[in-house]
């Protein structure tokens, strides 16, 4: 089978090769599924230069958090899931952009059935991601004010939809007039030019100078600290993602604003198993699968009642992984970024 191997910590373009692979076979709890389509995940990115350092493979290995495919062999336990078309996120994260992947049962849902195949991969991370902090974390109600950044991306778009589904007041940061205009139609009722003016003016303009309720953080760094600034009193700072660069997760934070700004600053991290296992082994808390069978629900209702939808920006070949995943870097993306074979 093919499968995109990063080589060497470089650009996409530079990293990555397409190799010829043996099919893994699958073990205890997991499935091997035939990739049909995966999106372009920021996350790779940061895996193509080894900078990502949730996991950290030696080289060479196959790149790919996320695929949507069938499942052609099932490891012990994993039987019941033969034949089916599923959403997954792959075993140690790796191989999705290949032509078979494994993953493990935590980690995949059945792909809804009226959604097509393209659809169903562009699903998984930006509203697992997204409902997971508006709602499992960040207890969004109607009526909040909500600051979504990176609004257009994969995470942020779907966020701007749940927001607005949940029946906020969606305020949007993002870069240039397309995709202010693309988190409009989404809904938000206000979207800024980050790149272009101060955020933190805006948001208390549109709030009366009280702030808003809930943040969504897909960015990191500046923006992490400015938008400290723009919390209302008990509000939620959902720190969710680091596109602005991956090295600000190990800046040590300011207490100060977090203090003098009587708000919560709350973590998300979207992985779902054995929760106990996992805090004993990595000391880290990740949700019960019970919480992604209880999100994937909600989503469904809420995909099948059309109140939110998956947003295609662009669709390519999965030969041209290294320029999906460079256009992702360029900034120059709305919504997802589709590969299929
Ligand atoms: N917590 C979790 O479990 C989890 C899971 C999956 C993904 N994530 C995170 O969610 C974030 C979004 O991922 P995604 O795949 O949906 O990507 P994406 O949002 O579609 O693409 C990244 C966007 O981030 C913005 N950005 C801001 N500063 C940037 C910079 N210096 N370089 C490049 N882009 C920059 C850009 O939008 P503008 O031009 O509009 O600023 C860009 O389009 C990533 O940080 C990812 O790591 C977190």
């Amino acid at each position: 089978m093919k499968s995109w191997q990063v080589v060497r910590y470089a650009r996409p373009s530079e990293a990555l090769e397409l190799v010829e692979l043996p099919s893994p076979e699958p073990g205890p709890s997991e499935v091997r599924l035939r990739v049909l389509a995966a999106p372009a995940n920021f996350n790779d990115v940061d895996g193509c230069y080894g900078r990502y350092a949730t996991v950290h493979p030696p080289l060479p290995y196959s790149l790919g958090m996320e695929a949507m495919g069938v499942v052609e062999a099932a490891g012990p336990g994993a039987e019941s899931w033969l034949g089916k078309r599923i959403i997954a996120t792959t075993a140690q994260v790796q191989g999705a952009y290949s032509e078979e992947a494994l993953a493990p049962m935590d980690m995949i849902f059945a792909a809804p059935e009226f959604l097509s195949d393209e659809q169903a991969a562009a699903i998984f991370f930006p509203f697992h991601v997204a409902y997971v902090a508006l709602h499992v974390r960040g207890a969004l109600q109607a009526g909040d004010t909500l600051l979504v950044h990176a609004g257009a991306g994969g995470v942020g778009s779907a966020g701007v939809q749940l927001g607005v589904a949940a029946g906020a007041r969606v305020f949007a940061t993002a870069g240039g007039p397309k995709k202010l205009a693309f988190c409009r139609e989404l809904g938000a009722e206000l979207a800024i030019d980050y790149r272009a003016e101060d955020f933190l003016p805006a948001v208390l303009e549109a709030t009366a100078g009280r702030g808003v309720d809930v943040i969504l953080d897909l960015v990191g760094g500046d923006v992490t600290e400015q938008g400290f600034r723009a919390m209302a009193f008990n509000g939620r700072y959902l720190q969710a993602g680091f596109s602005g660069g991956i090295e600000t997760e190990d800046t040590g934070l300011i207490p100060r604003p977090i203090v003098f700004g009587n708000f919560n600053y709350m973590g998300v991290m979207l992985a779902y198993g054995d929760a106990l296992a996992t805090k004993r082994a990595a000391h880290i808390n990740i949700m019960p699968r019970e919480v992604g069978v209880q999100v994937q629900e909600s989503l469904n209702t809420l995909f099948a009642e059309k109140r939110i939808r998956p947003l295609i920006g662009e669709r390519m070949p999965m030969e041209e992984l290294p320029a999906a995943l460079e256009l992702l870097e360029s900034r120059n993306t709305m919504g997802r970024v589709i590969l299929s074979w």
